[in-house]
């Protein structure tokens, strides 16, 4: 194992510091950075800075480099796309690379029956394309989503989304039709019950409140569903919850859309983290992962969903030649063996934390599937008050040791490393992780 990571200056250091003066005079201010991080190079789980420092990258970019940073086949299969094709757009011709991932997306959807794909370039783009593609099938304009999920920052997109309220602050009126309600959060629970004697109590409301008071179910058109939620601190539901919810849908001709741009790609151990839960969605939203770093939006459905006519969506950039060749080599090395190596190590990551949180009091909750794993930072084990300002400093503090976290809900922090990533790595992170919670002394 290298002697990483390496922090040799103050961080920042001295050219990350110019930079990010530069930056604060020319970047836009609403981007959230949790520390002065400024990227120069990375490969696999290492990403080095300007100033030559080395940190042990346990977020992937948000979730996004799944096959490491700069995996040489991904780079292989750009370079040779480049030299080929840059841009056509797909809306207006026809390239191989698009029809060729289309037709492997398509197979891979769970389900039986013929799929389709549209391409966007980024998640909330896939988003709202699923968001509109349900309108123009169903003709219905209701939808239900979940407190705490967050699916993008398009209007649309936006709109599903109750994520944070900094994230819609002033950009009301959204997109109208939208009734959020509670998901399976076991760990606090929005009605004060504990799972399994509950029966799903949270389900069965859709049914006998929701639908009998304030939403005719006939007028649904979907229910919009991240499998795990994401942004709102890594939150598994119960194994039934998906299928529970999946059954009222379908009895009333609702669309499930899932939302995948996170969870999905092989990040949990199967290539769609719906498949844990044994549900056959019908819209999935794609993003992140797909193709590990360059930008690509993907929306897989049923084809008989996917009724619009030519016209009725497009973009000018979606489905670009190289990002599909990219995403076709991310595909094959998750389904060679990465997807396989999330679960294994995933279970290894779970188990170090679980391992942690004997020793550390505020360490309230362990939670994941696969490589899509967070802890939940509690003040008091019993009142389980959020512990958000100790969340904080313990990213900040990792990353002073060298170590890359993000956070996740409001006091959650979250491991999402590239799927490359093996045990030393872990033993590492774990290590540090150990340390930092330590020294803070909680
Ligand atoms: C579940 C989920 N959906 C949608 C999005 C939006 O993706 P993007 O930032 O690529 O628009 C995200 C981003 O974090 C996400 O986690």
């Amino acid at each position: 194992m290298k002697k990483w990571p390496l922090i040799h200056t103050p961080l920042p250091g001295p050219k990350a510091r110019k930079l990010i003066n530069q930056d604060r005079t020319y970047v836009s201010p609403s981007y959230t950075r949790y520390y002065p991080l400024v990227v120069e190079k990375a490969k696999g789980l290492w990403v080095h800075d300007v100033d030559g420092n080395i940190f042990l990258d346990f977020t992937a970019g948000i979730a996004v480099c799944a096959t490491g940073h700069c995996h040489p086949r991904v780079i292989k299969a750009i370079k040779k796309q480049a030299d080929l094709l840059l841009h056509m757009s797909g809306t207006d011709f026809y390239y191989t690379p698009q029809i060729i991932l289309a037709k492997k997306l398509a197979n891979l959807m769970p389900g039986k029956g013929a799929k389709k794909v549209y391409f966007g370039n980024s998640g909330a783009e896939a988003v709202e394309a699923a968001f509109k593609l349900a309108r123009w099938h169903t003709k219905r304009e209701l939808n239900l989503a979940f407190y705490g999920a967050f699916h993008g920052r398009t209007m649309g997109a936006l709109s599903l989304t109750a994520s944070k309220t900094i994230q819609k602050k002033h950009y009301n009126p959204l997109v109208p039709g939208i009734t959020h309600i509670p998901y399976s959060y076991c760990y606090r629970c929005p009605y004060n019950l504990s799972y399994p004697e509950c029966e799903l109590g949270c389900v069965q409301w859709v049914e006998d409140t929701l639908f009998r008071t304030t939403i005719p179910p006939e007028e649904v058109a979907t229910i919009f569903v991240e499998p795990i939620q994401g942004e709102g601190g890594y939150i598994v539901p119960p194994p039934e919850f998906h299928r529970e919810m999946n059954k009222i849908a379908k009895k009333y001709g609702i669309l499930y859309v899932a939302d995948e741009v996170q969870s999905g790609m092989g990040r949990t151990g199967k290539m769609f983290a719906m498949e844990h839960f044994g549900v056959d969605p019908d819209i999935i939203a794609l993003a992140k992962g797909i193709a590990s770093g360059m930008p690509l939006g993907a929306l897989t459905a049923r084809a008989e969903i996917m009724d619009w006519e030519a016209g009725s969506h497009a973009s000018t950039f979606g489905g670009n030649p190289v990002s599909c060749m990219a995403a076709l080599a991310t595909i094959e090395l998750l389904e060679e063996g990465l997807m396989k190596n999330a679960g294994v190590q995933g279970k290894h990551l779970m188990d170090g934390l679980v391992n942690l949180q004997q020793s550390h009091e505020c360490m309230g909750d362990v939670r994941g599937k696969g490589l899509m794993v967070a802890v939940e930072f509690v003040k008091d084990r019993e009142t389980k008050e959020p512990a958000r300002t100790w969340r904080n400093d313990i990213i900040r503090h990792a990353f002073e040791k060298g170590l890359l976290l993000l956070g996740c809900g409001e006091n959650s922090i979250r491991f999402c490393p590239s799927l490359t990533v093996n045990t030393a790595e872990i033993d590492k992170c774990l290590s540090i992780f150990d340390d930092v919670v330590r020294e803070m002394a909680l």
